[in-house]
């Protein structure tokens, strides 16, 4: 993320949700106070705004989209998965959960929707946490032994046939990407399109903010192991089928 020592603290806030809990950490009130510059925050905080800067630069933003997978290997993708969007996710749920806490608690009174809200994030992060440890723990390691597999390296890991991969991992995984669809969509639905009302704090147009940074994020993320992932590894199997080899 790029900031500058000029902008507000506020406006840093909006824009990158994932600058809240450094913000914390420094004691930068970013709230009431969120009208100050990133210079005149720091030095009210004691802190160096050069290194806050540094620090803010640093911050995980949601990865890249720009990448052709087309020539590259299925355990490249794979790699890029686990430290890109699983990393990611896990960063953005953590903060969102610590936001939708606080405005569910703050504002859930004036605007009930909140807790309607909060209660359809509490299921997605449940249920993208048990989704990423299946694909970590058991589809992208059967996936990395058929890609050793089809290059000679032995079939180590390859504990069924690819269709029973078919029939079992991928068909789960791929009704729990529809889940969590359908979690967005509801979430949508709930905020308006995560349209904040016009007295929201700064904190209530992070949590939108943020929310709509993690469907973004997760949009890219289920489309790259829908539609890039699986079908590599069909292609992958067929290439194995074909050279006489089954599991
Ligand atoms: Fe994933
Ligand atoms: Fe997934």
């Amino acid at each position: 993320m790029k900031a500058e020592v000029n902008q507000t603290v506020a406006s840093i806030v909006i824009q990158y949700p994932s600058a809240i809990p450094l913000f914390e950490g420094l004691k930068i009130d970013y709230c009431c106070g969120g009208n100050k510059t990133l210079k005149d925050a720091c030095d009210k905080a004691g802190a160096s705004v050069e290194k806050v800067v540094r620090s803010l630069e640093s911050l995980p933003v949601s990865p890249s989209r720009e990448q052709d997978w087309s020539e590259r290997k299925l355990s490249e993708l794979v790699e890029f998965l686990l430290e890109k969007h699983h990393v990611y996710t896990r960063k953005q749920l953590a903060l969102l959960d610590k936001l939708s806490e606080k405005v569910a608690r703050v504002h859930g009174q004036n605007h009930p929707d909140l807790l309607a809200v909060r209660k359809v994030f509490i299921q997605m992060a449940d249920e993208l946490e048990h989704h990423m440890l299946k694909e970590e723990q058991i589809a992208f390691p059967y996936l990395l032994a058929l890609e050793k597999s089809v290059k000679g390296e032995g079939d180590e890991g390859l504990f069924f046939p690819f269709e029973g991969f078919q029939a079992g991992p991928r068909a789960v995984l791929m009704a729990d990407h529809e889940t969590v669809g359908e979690q967005l969509r509801e979430a949508r639905r709930l905020t308006g399109n995560f349209t904040p009302p016009d007295d929201a704090c700064v904190t209530f147009r992070s949590f939108y903010q943020a929310f709509i940074e993690l469907e973004e994020d997760l949009h890219h993320h289920i489309h790259l192991e829908n539609n890039v992932l699986f079908p590599m590894a069909e292609k992958l199997a067929g290439e194995r089928s074909t050279s006489g080899v089954t599991a």
